[in-house]
C-alpha cells in the first residue's frame, strides 16, 4: 500500500458510492501505464488476470499464475502513489482451499504492493471472502460472467438473462457483500440485472458489459487506449488508436534506417 496520504483505501471507494460519486477503474500490468493512468486521477487500478491475454499471449486467463500476478503488481506498485492497486486472483489461486487462499491473497499484498485483492465466484466462495477480510485484506469480489469459468460456459456468453441465472447472480451478490467485500464487479449480465444488483447493495457495483447502471466502470486498458486492436468488443469504447500508431512508427523507423535518413548527418558523439 502507498505511504501517500491522498492515497485511495478500500474504505474510501465505499464511501464514494454513499455520496453518489461514480468510480473510475482501468487494468495496469506495468510501471509506466500505472504511473500515467494515477497521474491521470483514476480511482482504481485493477492488475487483472486479463493480462494472460493481452501481455502473454494466451487465449484465455486460465493459465495465469500467483506469481505472475505478483510480478506485475510488484511493477505496477512503483508507478502508483494514490489511486487504490488492486491483484486479481487467478485461477486456483484461491480455489483449493481457505488457506491456499490466505497465503497468496497475503502475497499479493507483501510481496506485489497491493491494497485489495479481487476475486471471481459468488456465494461458493463467501467464507473465503470472509477469512480473507477478517485477516485484513480487503476484497473486491467479481460475479456474473466470469472469465475463469470459460471452460464451463464454453466462451464468453452474457450471463443472467434467464430467471434462475439472475436470481443465483443476485444471491452472489448478496453473499459477497455479507461476507465483507468493498466492491464487486459485475461482468456482461443484463443492464435490468445490473441495475436491481446495484440498489440492492451498500457496496460499490463496477461494470464491466452490464451497462451505465453501476457506481463505476472498469476496462482492460489496452482495449480503451486500442492497443489490443485483434479484440473488437462492442462495449469498449477507444480512446486512443495506439496499434496503429505504433505499427506507423515502427514503419516509418524502419525506412528511416533503410533509405539513410536516421541518424541525421550531422549527428555525432566524437
Ligand atoms: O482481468 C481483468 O482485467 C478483469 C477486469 C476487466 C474486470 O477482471
Amino acid at each position: 500500500m502507498s505511504s501517500n496520504k491522498d492515497a485511495i483505501t478500500a474504505s474510501m471507494i465505499m464511501a464514494m458510492k454513499r455520496r453518489g460519486e461514480k468510480i473510475a477503474a482501468l487494468t495496469a500490468y506495468d510501471a509506466t501505464f500505472a504511473r500515467l493512468e494515477d497521474e491521470a486521477g483514476i480511482d482504481i487500478i485493477l492488475v487483472g488476470d486479463s493480462l494472460g491475454m493481452v501481455i502473454q499471449g494466451h487465449a484465455d486467463t486460465i493459465p495465469v499464475t500467483i506469481d505472475d500476478v505478483i510480478y506485475h503488481t510488484r511493477a505496477c506498485s512503483r508507478g502508483v502513489k494514490r489511486a487504490l492497486l488492486v491483484a486479481d486472483m487467478p485461477f486456483m489461486s484461491f480455489q483449493a482451499s481457505i488457506e491456499q487462499a490466505l497465503v497468496n491473497a497475503g502475497r499479493c499484498l507483501k510481496e506485489g504492493g497491493a491494497g485489495a485483492v479481487k476475486l471471481e465466484g459468488g456465494e461458493h466462495i463467501a467464507e473465503t471472502v470472509r477469512r480473507l477480510v477478517e485477516v485484513g485484506i480487503p476484497v473486491m469480489g467479481h460475479i456474473g460472467m466470469r472469465p475463469q469459468m470459460v471452460n464451463i460456459y464454453g466462451g464468453y456468453r452474457i450471463q443472467g438473462r434467464k430467471s434462475e441465472q439472475a436470481e443465483r447472480i443476485i444471491r452472489d451478490a448478496e453473499a459477497i457483500q455479507e461476507a465483507g467485500a468493498f466492491s464487486i464487479v459485475l461482468e456482461k449480465i443484463p443492464r435490468g440485472l445490473t441495475a436491481d444488483i446495484t440498489s440492492r447493495l451498500k457496496i460499490p457495483t463496477i461494470g464491466i458489459a452490464a451497462g451505465p447502471d453501476c457506481d463505476g466502470q472498469i476496462l482492460v486498458n489496452y482495449d480503451l487506449f486500442g492497443l489490443a486492436d485483434q479484440f473488437n468488443f462492442k462495449f469498449v469504447r477507444r480512446y486512443l488508436e495506439m496499434a496503429r500508431d505504433v505499427r506507423d512508427a515502427v514503419s516509418k523507423w524502419s525506412e528511416d534506417i533503410r533509405s539513410g535518413g536516421f541518424p541525421n548527418d550531422d549527428e555525432s558523439f566524437e
